[in-house]
């Protein structure tokens, strides 16, 4: 992937497959324009967020803002700015915060997660360690939060509510599910929890600080919600069957670190005698790995699961996720911004990396 700051509005739609996909036809294409010129400023503000004076702290904080990334959040933030009166100084900061704190939740995540690639270089925990790695992490949050203290209280209270959140499903996710709880349900849950919060902050904040009617607003939150728990199931399929240098992250990682999926909850679930033979097989894996045995031996069983049924369906859902998050989108005018939104939530749910 190129480095961000010298990546280009179009770089950076050619990258998410954006000029093809979602903006079809010539009044989607001057859209597209209006988004890409936007998209240099939130990078420029980006760069210009994460300086630091100390040279340690500089380059740790660049690290992953420079391998690269998709910048979905940014996108929606500049996508649902369109339904008011487009881009403006708190759209931008809204873009640039919201983006600053996915990166730093990325920081920790790999650490929790014990993944050895992010954006298609080695993880921050990697390169430095893991205590190093955790307070970059911490750095970006706090740079987030003095972009979004800019614009006011409805931004820090956006800011806040949305990472409480992303907090409470990545600690759902450690903890699992209490007895009693459905495991399928309480996964959604999290799914919705520490990755539809931040998707459903950057769909409102484009309209919320472009003046655009509250009543988007609320649309946008539940559509938002739902593209970020299919963007979910279809990283699941991914983890399982993505090349390395289309996802930049090491295929299996999930499965390997025992780190609870779709497929595999679906395939818990089964009561066939083949599912439940491979379920025993993952978790005595994981748990060899877990005392020090090479990742790759869980490698049969990870082809196994992504050409297994529960695969299919974990996209399947993702699908049917997606289905309802544009049916949220019902009241908003029709329109180029509408239908972008529309392609956009399918874009994410199809894709490869
Ligand atoms: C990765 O998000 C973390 C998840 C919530 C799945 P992205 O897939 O948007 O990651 P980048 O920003 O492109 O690296
Ligand atoms: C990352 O989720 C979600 C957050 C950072 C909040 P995952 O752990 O499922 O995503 P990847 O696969 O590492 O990108
Ligand atoms: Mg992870
Ligand atoms: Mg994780």
């Amino acid at each position: 992937m190129t480095s961000s700051p010298a990546a280009t509005g179009s770089q950076l739609a050619s990258r998410f497959g954006l000029s093809d996909r979602v903006f079809v036809g010539p009044r989607a294409r001057r859209l597209a324009e209006t988004l890409e010129t936007g998209l240099e400023a939130v990078e420029a503000a980006i760069a210009a967020e994460l300086g630091s004076a100390d040279p340690l702290v500089d380059a740790m904080s660049r690290y992953l803002y420079e391998a690269g990334g998709k910048r979905v959040r940014p996108m929606l933030v500049l996508l649902t700015a369109e339904l008011g009166d487009g881009m403006t100084d708190a759209v931008r900061d809204a873009a640039v915060a919201l983006e600053l704190m996915h990166i730093g939740s990325l920081y920790h995540d790999d650490v929790m997660d014990g993944a050895d690639r992010r954006r298609g270089v080695p993880a921050a925990h990697k390169v430095w360690d893991n205590s190093t790695a955790i307070l970059a992490g911490d750095l970006l949050l706090a740079r987030a939060s003095r972009v979004m203290g800019r614009h006011g209280a409805d931004a820090v209270d956006l800011q806040s509510e949305t990472f409480e959140r992303l907090v409470m499903g990545q600690l759902h996710e450690t903890v699992g599910p209490a007895e009693g709880d459905d495991p399928i349900d309480f996964y959604i849950q999290v799914l919705a929890d520490k990755t539809g919060s931040l998707i459903a902050a950057a769909a409102q904040a484009g309209a919320h600080f472009s003046g655009a009617t509250r009543d988007h607003r609320e649309a946008l939150k539940v559509y938002g919600e739902k593209v970020g728990v299919a963007f979910q199931l279809a990283d699941d399929v991914i983890d399982l069957s993505a090349s390395p240098g289309d996802t930049g992250k090491v295929p299996g990682t999930d499965l390997r670190a025992g780190v609870v999926t779709m497929p595999y909850l679906l395939l818990q679930a089964s009561t066939d005698p083949r599912d439940r033979d491979l379920t025993r097989r993952i978790d005595e894996g994981v748990e060899r790995i877990r005392e020090g045995a090479d990742p790759a031996i869980l490698d049969a069983e990870l082809a196994e699961l992504r050409d297994h049924a529960v695969t299919a369906r974990t996209h399947e859902l993702a699908m049917s996720w997606t289905n309802e998050a544009v049916d949220a989108l019902s009241d908003l005018p029709r329109g180029t911004v509408r239908e972008a939104l529309t392609r956009f939530a399918r874009q994410l749910a199809d894709r490869s990396s």
